[in-house]
């Protein structure tokens, strides 16, 4: 059913992955020890651990909101690895899921943990916004004339902008029918310098080289939406104002298409 061939051999265990750090970060078992020591090193300054558990809540907050907005469709972009608490986990048990991730071995994984109609795992790379969604298996599971939501959670950090990230929205939003959603979490210029300047130094490998947006720019990515209620706020206040906030800086928002 699915292209696996071959994939296996491109997982590289002696370099680090950001799917398989954050997979640790989370608790996962879906890692090697060149991950976990990224993962140590960046943790001797910086929560990062606190940081992936509150980007998942958000994650799961935004599925739970969404659902009761009536969507059925989720696209998760740079879904990661499947370290529970899944959007087809979530959602709605009629959803339709369609993960993408550009790590071979996020997707071999999600793939051996999915089952039935209802979800997909490809491969595919956000900066190939065509490539995502004239896939095959994007056509079979996605319906273009219902809304959906386009979940971008904790990855646009790895897109700088040459890479056009603002045109790469606008482009798959362009696909998804009017009243559809874009949910976004991302690192902002915010974060300490001392906790940037650690995750540049042990997190650097092809893959995971850090963009640190000012939160200015994270607000372009919505431009023409409506922002749904509280809007984009730091990534623990989402939807609860008033929870405290961490030292991290992540911006995270939910808006709607007209
Ligand atoms: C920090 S994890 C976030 C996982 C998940 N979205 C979450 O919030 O729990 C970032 C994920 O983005 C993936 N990724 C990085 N660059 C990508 C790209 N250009 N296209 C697709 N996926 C990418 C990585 O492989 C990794 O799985």
């Amino acid at each position: 059913m699915h292209d696996t061939h071959g994939m296996r051999d491109m997982v590289d265990p002696t370099r680090p992955s950001a799917a398989r750090v954050y997979d640790y970060l989370l608790g996962g078992t879906h890692n090697f020890a060149v991950d976990r020591r990224v993962a140590d090193e960046v943790m001797k300054v910086a929560p990062t651990r606190e940081l992936a558990q509150a980007n998942r809540r958000f994650l799961v907050a935004a599925v739970r909101h969404l659902t009761t907005l009536g969507v059925r469709q989720f696209i998760d972009i740079g879904s990661g690895l499947p370290t529970g608490q899944n959007v087809h986990q979530v959602a709605d048990e009629t959803a339709r899921v369609l993960y993408v991730d550009n790590d071979p071995l996020a997707v071999t994984e999600g793939r051996s943990l999915l089952d039935g109609d209802r979800t997909s795992y490809i491969r595919g790379d956000l900066r190939d916004p065509q490539g995502i969604m004239t896939h095959p298996e994007t056509n079979k599971l996605i319906d273009f004339t219902a809304p959906a939501a386009l979940m971008i959670i904790g990855m646009m950090h790895y897109i700088p902008d040459g890479d056009d990230p603002i045109g790469i929205i606008r482009s798959l939003m362009s696909k998804l029918a009017p009243g559809s959603f874009l949910v976004l979490s991302t690192a902002t210029d915010r974060l300490p310098p001392r906790v940037r300047e650690s995750i540049d130094t042990h997190y650097r490998s092809p893959g995971t080289l850090m963009v640190w947006r000012a939160w200015e720019a994270v607000e372009r990515f919505f431009d023409g939406m409506e922002m749904e209620p509280p809007g984009l706020v730091p990534v623990e206040r989402w939807p609860d104002t008033t929870a405290d906030v961490g030292p991290w800086a992540v911006a995270a928002g939910i808006g709607r298409a007209p």
